[in-house]
């Protein structure tokens, strides 16, 4: 995954319009094979359940929100179109351009930034609702994107997020050790054994998931965690 000092683009799209305002890098064969592949290959997963999942989670997002790594924007039409302002983050070039895409389909307003989680160009407490869905397995420093959801959020803000995760099975767990490294060649940097709900606490938020399976996919990303984090100075969400 690409350093995240580089410069960030931010598109503001409307059902009419969209402007970018700065050039993006040149981006790998894989990536952009990647991209066209994502959909596709989440599509028997999204089907048998993950929609699902999506549609209930996205439901509670409120006020001010941040999507993080929205890739080619599967979440986009699953948040309720009461949202004051709805943004998202995604740092790869070539899925950002289907976000985009997606976004002026569904034609409601979205402002699409160029931003990595580890940096995200917003003030102190400025966001109601920040969202990761099958992201905080990819990033390079999820301790630091935690610490940068954290600053962002509001008091009494929440993380809302579906997250695949490390099994708690030492036989699956195993298996996921051994094809840590050629999974993130082919997933462009995601770590099917990342223990992310451990992390998440170890940042200081308040963790409220529940486990679930991520049905028809390859068993080393079914364990999921699914639920909502707070920032622990922020108390407890309601
Ligand atoms: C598995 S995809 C998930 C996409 C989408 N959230 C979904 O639910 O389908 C992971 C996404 O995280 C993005 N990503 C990679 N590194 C990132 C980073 N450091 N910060 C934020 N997003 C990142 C990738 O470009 C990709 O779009």
């Amino acid at each position: 995954m690409r350093p995240y000092g580089r410069a960030m683009t931010d598109t503001t799209l409307t059902p009419s319009a969209c402007t970018t305002t700065t050039a993006s890098p040149p981006v790998r064969l894989w990536s952009r094979a990647f991209a066209v592949i994502y959909d596709p290959s989440l599509w028997i997963g999204e089907v048998a359940g993950m929609r699902r999942r999506r549609r209930e989670l996205l439901a509670t997002a409120t006020g001010r929100t941040l999507e993080i790594g929205g890739g080619t924007g599967l979440n986009l039409a699953h948040y309720p179109s009461s949202l004051p302002e709805l943004i998202v983050a995604e740092p790869e070039a070539t899925m950002r351009r289907r976000l985009v895409k997606r976004a002026a389909r569904a034609g409601r307003r979205v402002r699409v930034v160029d931003a990595p989680a580890e940096r995200l160009p917003f003030e102190d407490a400025s966001i109601d609702t920040v969202v990761s869905t099958l992201v905080l397995c990819t990033v390079d420093d999820p301790a630091q994107a935690l610490r940068e959801i954290a600053r962002v959020l509001r008091p009494g803000g929440r993380l809302l997020f579906i997250e695949h995760v490390r099994s708690d099975s030492r036989a699956l767990a195993w298996l996921q050790d051994r094809l840590a490294a050629p999974w993130k060649r082919f997933a462009e940097g995601c770590r099917c054994n990342r223990p992310t709900a451990t992390l998440m606490a170890a940042t200081g938020l308040a963790v409220d998931a529940g486990e679930a399976r991520w049905s028809a996919m390859p068993p080393i990303v079914r364990p999921l965690i699914t639920g909502c984090a707070t920032p622990a100075e922020h108390g407890a969400h309601p």
